[in-house]
């Protein structure tokens, strides 16, 4: 699938479409407004001192100083508020609901009617309407994924609706936009809307338990993972990793990227971030929890396997 950039401009559903277009309808108000002014003023800077103030000048006051702005004022409330109606605030459908938590500096995100728990990577099909419940871990953070719908706040003990749809499959990238401390320009998140049967596969996939590591070193890297403390902060559902400080990792393996966009998901940028989380993005809850060469390796091959 051919990932599609997608910005504010270039939606890919109708609830973004719908903030285009008026993005439009204002660069061209806007557009006309300062061409009519940059030819009254030229005309006026070109008009000989000698012709003087004409009569007409008490009418033309009245005409671009009250009656015009008072049109272009209304129109522009005029259009904004259809606009508004037009955006969803509660579904109309029967949506997939999500629940997202902002996270200083990671997104949660779980279905909860699909048993499914991730992070980061939120996964929609195309054609549905998907309800978000909103809400945060500690400040508060913003949603926006501009190809596919308006910003909203994500504050702490409130819940505020989002509603979304993606009409084109592709990978659209969204970025935390309320200042939210150090990691803020750090905070990515990434809308993979795919067709249903796809979906579906991710879905069957993402709710099943880890699978049970197989190679002799993945084995060790999972009783590393326990007994190095990682498990106190992170869950892998199938094993008694049940911490809940930090992302969910039972399908790390199948995520695009680590700490919200900073890294790539490979086995060495792995090995880089687990070995030293603070020099990746500084701030973070994560530490170094002092892995000898040996026990990082079996580590990086036990999370790679957690498809
Ligand atoms: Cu979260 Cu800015």
């Amino acid at each position: 699938m051919p990932p599609r950039a997608g910005g504010s401009l270039d939606p890919g559903g109708p609830v973004a479409a719908e903030i285009a277009e008026l993005w439009w309808i204002l660069l061209c108000l806007g557009a006309g407004v300062f061409v009519l002014f940059m030819f009254v003023l030229i005309r006026g800077l070109l008009r000989r001192e000698s012709e003087g103030v004409s009569d007409r000048s008490g009418l033309f006051l009245v005409v671009g100083g009250v009656i015009m702005p008072t049109i272009l004022v209304a129109v522009v409330f005029a259009v904004t508020l259809i606009a508004m109606r037009a955006i969803p605030s509660s579904a109309t459908s029967d949506p997939i609901v999500v629940e997202v938590t902002g996270h200083q500096w990671w997104w949660e995100i779980s279905y909860p009617d699909l048993g499914i728990r991730t992070a980061n990577e939120l996964h929609i099909p195309v054609g549905r309407e998907i309800e978000l419940r909103l809400t945060s871990a500690d400040v508060v953070h913003s949603f926006w994924v501009p190809a596919l719908a308006g910003k909203l706040d994500l504050l702490p003990d409130r819940v505020n609706t989002l509603i979304l749809q993606a009409d084109l499959p592709g990978n659209y990238t969204g970025m935390c936009a309320e200042f939210c401390g150090l990691q803020h320009a750090n905070m990515a998140i990434e809308a993979v809307a795919e067709r249903q049967d796809s979906f579906e596969r991710w879905v069957a996939q993402q709710g099943s338990a880890a699978a049970e590591p197989v190679a002799e070193m993945a084995v060790e890297g999972a009783e590393v993972f326990l007994s190095a403390g990682c498990a106190d902060c992170h869950t892998i559902r199938g094993t008694p990793a049940s911490g809940d400080r930090g992302p969910d990792l039972t399908h790390l393996a199948s995520r695009g990227t680590l700490g919200s966009g900073v890294l790539d998901n490979n086995p060495e940028s792995l090995r880089d971030w687990i070995s030293d989380p603070q020099a990746h993005k500084e701030g973070i809850a994560m530490e170094d929890v002092g892995l000898t060469p040996n026990d990082l390796d079996a580590l990086v091959a036990y999370l790679g396997t957690l498809e």
